[in-house]
């Protein structure tokens, strides 16, 4: 199978697809908000210091294992375990990665359809048609169904077109206009009365909430989704990535893009809520903490757009755009993990693969469409609270214990021939040894029992 694998075709390319994965609603929407709710910079400091300091080292982990075995997560760990018993670990937790990538695209493609249909919403009001844009912005099963099958149609559609011609070209398309639309809104929203005080609060650190446990916990979970560890993602993107490629600066090239965008998102929400305040709109709830979440993104923020006039028509729909971009990067790479296990080991076609799963992950979601209160936050909260920091630290125990250490190193250095004395391999192998595992596990222990 080996000979009929992808390949990125160049640097660019990997760093495009492989930040496109990152970079998702967990940037643009989970960051910010939980920057607002959590002391704006203390937040921000915390995540910068998680982010460079465990999630990387673990990211590493990934794409180093990924690169070596040049298969799907499930072949690739049973590659570098050595016994019958760490064998059966590696399936064990390959299958289980897949099967939470899955689960995560299942919700992801409901809330992806939701930012379709708030950009489609404001034109279609703008356009006398005041019916359809109330049900394109109100909730409704029928609403919800409808655009996660567009949005999952998308996704497969370009999974089917495989590693050069699926995922590296709607990467590099997607991701530019990604940061122009980005950059844009960042723009203009500066330019509104109420958006220093927004900067105010989002840059001064209120140093007393910087060590705050649970903040803590936070960042590092947000750390983690953020850089799409665990699942396999980030595994098959680095088994696309050629030999001759240094894969450490690759690893933090994907980082550096990865928190840059989180940061100038918190740049356009946080701002963005000061000058809705400023239009009357309300930003803080009834305890008195800034509006989060789903009231933040689909209340606070159209309230303030529609304070606009005709200018908050276009910025609306390009807010939405950018979030359904960040979002459809983002699926690629979920779907991506469960179709190379189906390719490479039951020996279908890619585009085959590609929709027998998009079909099973539509089913799972439509199921959640329609048991919306007991499914919906049950799935995030097993996948992305449970079973993704437990298979990052199966990921870490793999690089760091598992597969022998020579071996890890010969893989760092094909396209890295100085690695041995450089100052990422006098760190790393510690680092995912003793500190990764030590830490997830802390901050696993106090979510579960918290
Ligand atoms: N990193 C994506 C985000 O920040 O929205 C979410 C994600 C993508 C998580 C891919 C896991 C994954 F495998």
């Amino acid at each position: 199978m080996a000979g009929t694998r992808g390949e990125f075709s160049s640097r660019l390319g990997f760093i495009l697809a492989a930040s496109g994965s990152a970079v998702g609603l967990g940037n643009i929407w989970g960051f910010p908000t939980q920057a607002a709710s959590n002391g704006g910079a203390a937040f921000l400091l915390m995540y910068l210091l998680m982010a460079f300091l465990l999630a990387y080292p673990a990211l590493m982990a990934e794409l180093i294992i990924g690169r070596h075995a040049k298969a799907n997560i499930v072949s690739a760990l049973r590659q570098v375990s050595n016994t019958t018993f760490s064998r059966f670990v590696a399936s064990l937790s390959g299958f289980a990665g897949i099967i939470t990538a899955s689960l995560i695209l299942a919700f992801y493609a409901i809330v992806a359809g939701w930012m379709i249909a708030f950009a489609a919403g404001p034109v279609m009001g703008a356009a006398g048609q005041e019916e359809v844009a109330g049900w394109l912005t109100g909730f409704g099963h029928g609403r919800n169904l409808a655009f996660m099958l567009i949005f999952m149609l998308m996704t497969c559609l370009i999974i089917s077109g495989g590693v050069q011609q699926g995922i590296e070209k709607w990467s590099t398309r997607l991701m530019p206009l990604l940061i122009i639309i980005l950059l844009a809104l960042i723009a203009y929203v500066m330019t509104l009365p109420g958006a220093m005080q927004g900067i105010k609060v989002y840059l001064l650190p209120d140093f007393g909430r910087s060590f705050n446990f649970q903040l803590i916990v936070n960042a590092l979970g947000q750390a983690f989704f953020s850089l799409s560890l665990g699942v396999g993602t980030m595994l098959v993107y680095g088994s696309y990535v050629s030999k001759t490629e240094n894969i450490a600066s690759l690893g933090r090239a994907i980082t550096l893009i990865d928190i840059g965008i989180a940061v100038l998102a918190g740049l356009l929400i946080i701002p963005a809520m000061y000058v809705a305040q400023h239009n009357g709109v309300e930003i803080f709830d009834a305890a008195g903490k800034l509006i989060g979440e789903d009231t933040l993104i689909f209340t606070v923020l159209p309230a303030l757009f529609s304070t606009m006039g005709d200018t908050g028509i276009v910025v609306g729909v390009a807010f939405f755009v950018l979030m359904t971009i960040a979002a459809l990067t983002s699926s690629i790479s979920l779907l991506e993990s469960p179709v190379s296990y189906v390719t490479e080991v039951h020996g279908l076609s890619r585009r085959a693969a590609a929709f027998l799963v998009s079909a099973v992950i539509t089913l799972i979601s439509a199921i959640i469409v329609f048991n919306f209160g007991d499914l919906f936050v049950f799935v995030i909260t097993l996948t992305t609270r449970y079973a993704q920091p437990l298979l990052g630290l199966m990921l870490c125990l793999f690089a760091g214990w598992i597969w022998h250490r020579n071996h890890v190193l010969e893989e760092i250095k094909a396209g890295f021939e100085s690695a041995e004395q450089s100052f990422f391999w006098r760190i790393w192998p510690a680092y995912i040894r003793y500190v990764c595992p030590v830490v997830i596990l802390t901050v696993f222990g106090q979510k579960v029992l918290g």
